[in-house]
């Protein structure tokens, strides 16, 4: 039998009514955010919840991110608290995402949060997901909209690259512009914790709270990102590489010979926007990859996390 395939939507209005009314039906609905593609379901309904774990292939355990129009609707969620609402107002909306500790009346599938006491949520400020989270007007589960331990979707082509004929549309507006998924910083303990690097970076919030993070340092995996292959071409992927040696693709940063180019004027923005798509491409010549030495500073720790991810053995 025919598998049946995923409805392409335009991010205009009635692209974007159709994708909440999807939602509300129960079905999966990719969506784009100014991070990665999102793989969205109604996150009140458990068995559109249990859907995106299957077409992900993800295991039970990882809690997925909660995706919401505006800061308004975390407080019926969540405790609120002081460090949230300096947070939310400097960030929200954007590429921040804060666990926080669920209120008992939140009605949410505890399928979102694994059985969790805690519920990470994020306002995205990509304007399609911003109407589609407005019309839908209810709280959006979404994972990175790839299979999982994959790369991460930064087009409609990539996130149905990996999943067509799984999900019912995916709203198509093009390349994501940040790039690399959310910075997550748990708030529920007494000192903020970095949970996850991400598309903002730590410098940043650090300054909008006049403190240090403090850094995730223990054995638990609170956060899949921390799953040492994670974010995987199928290609080996050798880091800090001068030259390409033998049969490899290099993957180049700043003014260098390459067969990719994460950003030849070496801006760490610009190759965080392109991170994902060069892997993507990459990958599909089925040859080893080199990657250029990133610096460690503003977005390139989120970018090289991902890369040690991707290089990680499994
Ligand atoms: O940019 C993003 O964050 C993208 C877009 C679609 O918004 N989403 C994304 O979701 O990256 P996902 O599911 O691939 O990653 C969610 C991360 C996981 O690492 C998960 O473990 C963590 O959020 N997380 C979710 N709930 C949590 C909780 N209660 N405590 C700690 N970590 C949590
Ligand atoms: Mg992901």
């Amino acid at each position: 039998m025919a598998q049946p395939s995923t409805k392409i939507l335009r991010p205009d209005r009635a692209g974007v009514a159709r994708a909440a009314q999807l939602l509300s039906t129960g079905a999966l609905v990719a969506f784009p955010t100014e991070t990665v593609y999102g793989l969205g379901a109604n996150a009140r309904d458990g068995k559109a919840v249990a859907k995106i774990y299957a077409a992900k292939g993800r295991p039970r355990f990882n809690p997925l991110i909660v995706h919401l129009p505006d800061a308004a609707m975390a407080r019926d969620l969540v405790r609120w608290s002081d460090t949230a609402e300096i947070l939310a107002t400097a960030f929200w909306p954007g590429p921040l995402t804060l666990v926080l500790p669920l209120r008992a009346d939140n009605g949410l599938s505890s399928l979102v949060t694994a059985g969790l006491d805690t519920v990470a949520l994020r306002v995205p400020a990509h304007s399609t997901a911003q109407k589609m989270l407005h019309a839908f007007g209810g709280p959006v589960a979404a994972p990175s909209a790839n299979p999982s331990g994959r790369i991460s979707p930064t087009t409609a082509t990539h996130v149905l690259s990996g999943l067509d004929g799984q999900i019912a549309a995916v709203l198509d507006d093009g390349p994501c512009t940040v790039g690399l998924e959310s910075t997550i910083v748990g708030l529920t303990q007494k000192t903020p914790v970095l949970l996850r690097a991400g598309g903002l970076p730590r410098e940043a919030i650090e300054a909008a709270l006049g403190a240090p993070l403090d850094l995730h340092t223990r054995g638990a995996i609170s956060a899949p990102g921390q799953l040492a292959s994670h974010y995987a071409p199928r290609a080996q992927v050798r880091l800090n590489a001068q030259n390409p040696q033998d049969d490899e693709v290099f993957l180049g940063f700043g003014s260098m010979p390459a067969d990719l180019n994460l950003s030849p004027s070496g801006d760490l923005t610009e190759a965080a926007a392109n991170l994902f798509d060069h892997l993507h491409q990459l990958d599909g010549m089925r040859r080893p990859i080199a990657v250029a030495a990133i610096p460690q500073n503003g977005l390139g720790a989120a970018i090289n996390d991902r890369l040690r991810r991707a290089a990680a053995p499994r």
